[in-house]
């Protein structure tokens, strides 16, 4: 990894912005799926996240990686359950949505949002996903400025059998014989 050092000290990791924006670009080269996590309850709330793993079969066990600085963070210190939703090909606007610091909080976040209510968990799962995992919290470990959040799954679905939305060097695109990159 190379790193310009202009001097200029970024206090919460102690490294430069540059060396910060390129590694940030580094760990972009790996192209991943998408998904939206999310809470339930009086304040709803989604956000979309990359860093969604398959941990285990048995028992059945998924992570995510959640920024401290997050809405999400708070969120998941306050509930047992959350959910996660794969996103399709066409969800490339909603992605765009649940990452947006500008979206209404609470039952406002989910008006025009096509989801229903997970049936072990209440949690709003997004409609036409290609998967669904409802999930109660397992185990937390620090992970620098994220939490690295596992969930045991307390359900599964595929509700839609599509293409599926990829994220790789910041841009969305889908899977498929003729990749297409979306806006
Ligand atoms: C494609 C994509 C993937 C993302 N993946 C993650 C992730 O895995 N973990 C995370 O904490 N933030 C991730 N983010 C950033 C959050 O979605 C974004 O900061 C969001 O506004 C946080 O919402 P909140 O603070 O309202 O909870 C991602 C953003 C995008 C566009």
């Amino acid at each position: 990894m190379t790193a310009a050092n202009g001097g200029r000290v970024d206090p919460p990791t102690g490294r430069p912005p540059a060396a910060r924006r390129s590694l940030r670009r580094a760990f972009g080269t790996f192209a991943t799926g998408v998904t939206v996590v999310t809470v339930g309850g009086e304040q709803p709330h989604g956000m979309t996240a990359n860093s969604f793993t398959p941990v285990s079969l048995d028992p059945p066990l998924v992570l995510v990686c959640v920024d401290k600085s997050t809405v999400m963070h708070t969120c998941l210190d306050n509930t047992p359950v959350f959910g996660v939703s794969v996103l399709a090909a066409g969800h490339s606007e909603l992605a765009l949505y649940f990452a947006d610091s500008r979206r209404p909080v609470g039952l406002g976040e989910f008006a025009g949002i096509a989801a229903v209510s997970g049936e072990r968990t209440g949690v709003p799962m997004i409609e036409d996903a290609l998967a669904w995992f409802e999930c109660e919290l397992w185990q937390k470990y620090d992970g620098g400025d994220h939490t690295i959040v596992v969930g045991r799954l307390l359900s599964f679905a595929q509700p839609a059998a599509d293409r599926a939305l990829l994220f790789h060097n910041g841009r969305f695109s889908a899977t498929g014989p003729d990749r297409e990159v979306l806006p």
